[in-house]
């Protein structure tokens, strides 16, 4: 790294599901980052009478709540427009009503501002995160778990990424959040499963674990959601100790079937980069706040000599500085994006990767 090189300030705006955010963050000439500014307004209150997202309803509150937000972030970190020296938008995957919000937010600001614009992936924020956070260097493998994805990556650089695995059904949080209306528990689901698994006996409940044992990285959810309902008609009326109990087999048995995926993806890392000295695992998304997982995850890194890195849970959920620091760092490289960027509602990390048909955008 040159660390004669420039600092940058990068504005980053976030809106591809329910949550409207703007962060100002700096990027050092030698590639460290510190957050200036964050600001998050979380959709929860319009959605939750839904049971999950309404796309039109999140993307009109984008509208209503992003100028506000934006506003913010920049009072926040004591800045003005005139201050920045790039704006970075989220310009998909994600519901694009919303994504459109951002992106064209974000043309705007460049428009007026004249700096230039970095049309972000958002897989890309989730994805380098830890480096902001924790200074990384590649190469590290990546355990991205949220709503809407739930891929194993080799992240090699910025715009270059390996997928090991992907769902081919539903991701892991809509899992969670799918087991959390079936047993009434409300959204988001995954915070209230895990709550009501704490208080559960996850033996009672002998729950499948898809995909385990077999070859490759991919993961299967969809089966899991089926054998929930299954469990839950089984016991119906179903008591609070039901609840808890069959939450606490479900968070066990998806818990068991990302470890096992995760040690095929550790195995395969060490054959393809043998001599890392100290090999990372990352985990990011909204579902990596779960602690029984990370402790699954933790039990796979002690035993591969693998350090287990997990950004604090504020950015691991959707926030404006992982866009932010997308941004800052293809800035670095002079990767800016034309003013004529398109919002994508699916825009794979790992372009090469097979399709996995049954996962949609999530793969
Ligand atoms: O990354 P995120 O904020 O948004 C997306 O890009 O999807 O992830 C939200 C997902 C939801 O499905 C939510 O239920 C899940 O993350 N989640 C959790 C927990 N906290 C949030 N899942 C399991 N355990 C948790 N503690
Ligand atoms: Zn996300």
């Amino acid at each position: 790294m040159d660390p004669a090189a420039p600092e940058h300030i990068v504005l980053g705006i976030e809106t591809s599901c329910d949550e409207t955010a703007a962060s100002v963050i700096l990027r050092q000439g030698d590639g460290a980052g510190r957050i200036l500014s964050n600001v998050v307004f979380s959709q929860l209150d319009d959605h939750a009478p839904y049971g999950g997202v309404v796309p039109e309803i999140a993307a009109r509150a984008h509208i209503a709540h992003l100028d506000t937000v934006l506003e913010q972030a920049l009072a926040d970190a004591d800045l003005t427009f005139a201050d920045l020296d790039a704006v970075a938008a989220t310009a998909g995957p994600g519901l694009i009503g919303g994504v459109i919000v951002g992106l064209m937010a974000g043309k705007a600001i460049a428009l007026v501002q004249d700096i230039p614009l970095i049309a972000v992936n958002h897989l890309e924020g989730h994805a380098l995160t830890a480096r902001l956070t924790d200074g990384l260097d590649f190469p590290y493998l990546l355990l991205l778990v949220s709503g809407g994805h739930t891929q194993l990556l080799v992240v090699e650089g910025v715009g270059d990424y390996t997928r090991l695995g992907t769902t081919i059904d539903d991701a892991l949080g809509e899992a969670f959040d799918k087991t959390a209306k079936l047993l009434g528990l409300g959204y988001p689901g995954g915070p209230a499963v895990e709550q009501a698994a704490a208080r559960g006996m996850s033996g009672r409940f002998d729950l499948p674990r898809p995909l385990l044992g077999r070859p490759g990285c991919n993961f299967s959810f969809s089966g899991l959601k089926t054998a929930v309902r299954r469990a839950a008609e089984q016991v119906a009326p179903v008591t609070q100790t039901d609840v808890c109990d069959i939450c606490a087999a479900f968070q066990d048995a998806v818990a068991d079937c990302v470890r096992d995926r995760t040690q095929t993806a550790v195995t395969e890392f060490q054959q393809r980069f043998p001599g890392t000295p100290e090999p990372v695992l990352v985990v990011a998304g909204g579902v990596a706040a779960n602690q029984a997982l990370r402790q699954r995850l933790g039990q796979v890194c002690g035993k591969n000599g693998f350090r287990l890195v997990a950004p604090a849970p504020y950015l691991c959920t959707d926030n404006g500085a992982m866009i932010a620091w997308a941004g800052a760092e293809r800035l670095a490289l002079g990767l800016i994006d034309q003013l004529d960027a398109s919002p994508r509602a699916r825009w794979p990390l790992d372009p090469d990767a097979e399709p996995a048909p049954g996962a949609g955008v999530k793969a």
